[in-house]
């Protein structure tokens, strides 16, 4: 069952089966924070444009979610969701069109998805939402909605700490929110989660209370046993259970000198995932991570002998789960695990294309080192780009792809781009099929860049299988830098 998926979430949990996830933790983009999400940043010190427009495209009332906006009241009658958080819905979506579109859009792309989750879960199942403290009101409502408010079971606060500013106007922040939700009957898996203590004299000094010792000199203390009687607590007893947590979680957050740092923007430290992990589940149990990242859940997961299931949107993060997390533990693709949704051959990629035109463009502009326009329609013809650095300036070379039949016209689109747009130096074509010589032609027709004395062609075609044998773009340097923002490292692109 251990399965890496690469792809938008929300396609493939719509192929995953009813109630076959015991655990969902999700991490999900935040709302209020545009860097935190920006995961590449290049040696100019400008975000690459499309990662920017990725995130905060995500929280714009496009089309596509105006359309789900209105859809989401239909698929909420579908999946058996009551008719007041329907009527609910209805009522928010028209308020906060008025107000605030940003968040709508958020909410709208979170209501779609933890109504998926809510089907994945098992009965027994419980799901745990992590978010920051500027949405995390909203998305308790939608919430309390889909999985009912007698199915909330704690807000849990995960403190970290460090050293706190004076700031003008507020109190330093220094917390981020999960919220937890069981699916909902009398079965919820839930086994608590307790801290040892380190010794005998740190419990008897938190206990504060007198330590007595029976005859066989077994020491206790007194206790309240909750129904006016006061029963004896052995403390040998107290060593082997630990101490029982609240919902507020004292965990230091990955910095730059933790050990288990990977260099992901937004990676969450293991202990925070082993809790969640030991507390909400049981060995053998699915533990499912639609926002996988770097993969902590999935790391935690293997430590405590569950089986896992992540998906990320990033090529870049499947590799890095696949050459760190994964290798660690020395588990063999295929008998270990299996990896969905990246292509090993041009007939995976034409069945990828042929099942998901969108994923299928993703990828291969991933592929080649380049970055997606988020728009699914393509940003007048240009679905992506590759950057290089040409004295100090970032210049690009847009790219088109295409998984269907070609044509000469396709590559006239192109030079029609690379006239209108002044500031893209050249072109790309990724194809399944091979060009055809009138298109070899068209290209040819489009002339060179020249840069410190070499010549580029401007229109460059690329089939998928060239890419496969390790063919690539013919440019300048392609941006390739790690630099340190805010105490974060970004990855290498
Ligand atoms: C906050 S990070 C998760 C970090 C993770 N908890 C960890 O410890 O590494 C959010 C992740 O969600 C991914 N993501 C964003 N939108 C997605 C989508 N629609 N489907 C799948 N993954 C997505 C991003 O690529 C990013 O890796």
């Amino acid at each position: 069952m251990n399965k890496l998926f690469y792809g938008d979430n929300l396609t493939i949990m719509k192929k995953m089966s009813s109630e076959s996830v015991a655990l969902i933790y999700l991490d999900p983009p935040f709302n209020s924070n545009r860097s935190y999400n920006l995961l590449y940043k290049n040696t100019t010190g400008l975000p690459i444009p499309e990662q920017t427009e990725a995130f905060c495209d995500t929280w714009e009332m496009d089309f596509e979610k105006s359309e789900l906006a209105s859809d989401i009241p239909h698929i909420m009658q579908e999946y058996g969701i009551n008719a007041d958080t329907v009527h609910f819905w209805h009522y928010m979506v028209e308020a906060l069109k008025m107000t605030d579109t940003k968040l709508l859009a958020y909410l709208v792309y979170m209501t779609v998805r933890i109504i998926e989750m809510y089907r994945l879960l098992t009965k027994s199942g419980s799901l745990y939402l992590h978010c920051d403290p500027t949405a995390s009101h909203y998305l308790k409502v939608i919430m309390d909605g889909i999985f009912g408010h007698k199915n909330f079971k704690n807000e849990i606060v995960w403190h970290y700490s460090g050293w706190n500013k004076k700031l003008k106007d507020k109190f330093e922040s220094r917390h981020d929110v999960i919220l937890y939700y069981a699916k909902g009957d009398n079965s919820t898996q839930f086994n608590g989660y307790s801290i040892p203590w380190e010794n005998e004299t740190e419990y008897i000094k938190t206990r504060k209370q007198k330590v007595l010792v029976d005859e066989n000199g077994d020491k206790y203390v007194m206790s309240d046993a909750g129904n006016g009687k006061r029963i004896k607590r052995y403390i040998k007893d107290a060593l082997k259970y630990g101490s029982p947590i609240d919902d507020v979680w004292n965990i230091d957050k990955i910095n730059n000198s933790s050990k288990e740092r990977l260099g992901y923007p937004t990676q969450k430290p293991i202990a925070l995932l082993e809790r969640i992990i030991q507390a909400s589940s049981k060995e053998g149990d699915v533990v499912f991570d639609p926002f996988c990242g770097c993969g902590t859940t999935v790391e935690a997961s293997i430590r405590n002998n569950r089986q896992w299931v992540g998906c990320d949107i990033a090529i870049h993060s499947i590799r890095l789960i696949q050459d760190t997390r994964i290798k660690k533990y020395a588990l063999v693709e295929g008998k270990d695990y299996t990896i969905e949704g990246i292509p090993q051959s041009t007939e995976q990629a034409q069945y990828l294309f042929e099942q998901d035109p969108f994923q299928f463009q993703h990828w291969s502009i991933e592929k080649t080192g380049g970055f997606c326009s988020n728009r699914k329609t393509g940003d007048s013809g240009i679905d992506g780009r590759i950057y290089f650095e040409a004295g100090n300036k970032l210049c690009s070379m847009v790219l088109s792809v295409k998984g269907g039949n070609i044509k000469p016209t396709d590559i006239r689109d192109l030079r029609g781009v690379l006239e209108r747009e002044s500031d893209v130096e050249m072109a790309g074509f990724i194809s399944l099929h091979e060009p055809t010589k009138a298109m070899i032609q068209e290209a040819d027709a489009a002339g060179y860049y020249e840069y410190q004395g070499v010549k580029y062609p401007r229109i460059q075609l690329l089939t998928i299988t060239q890419i496969f044998e390790g063919k690539t773009w013919y440019c300048p340097s392609v941006v390739k830098a790690q630099r340190k923002e805010g105490g974060q490292t970004y990855l290498n692109i």
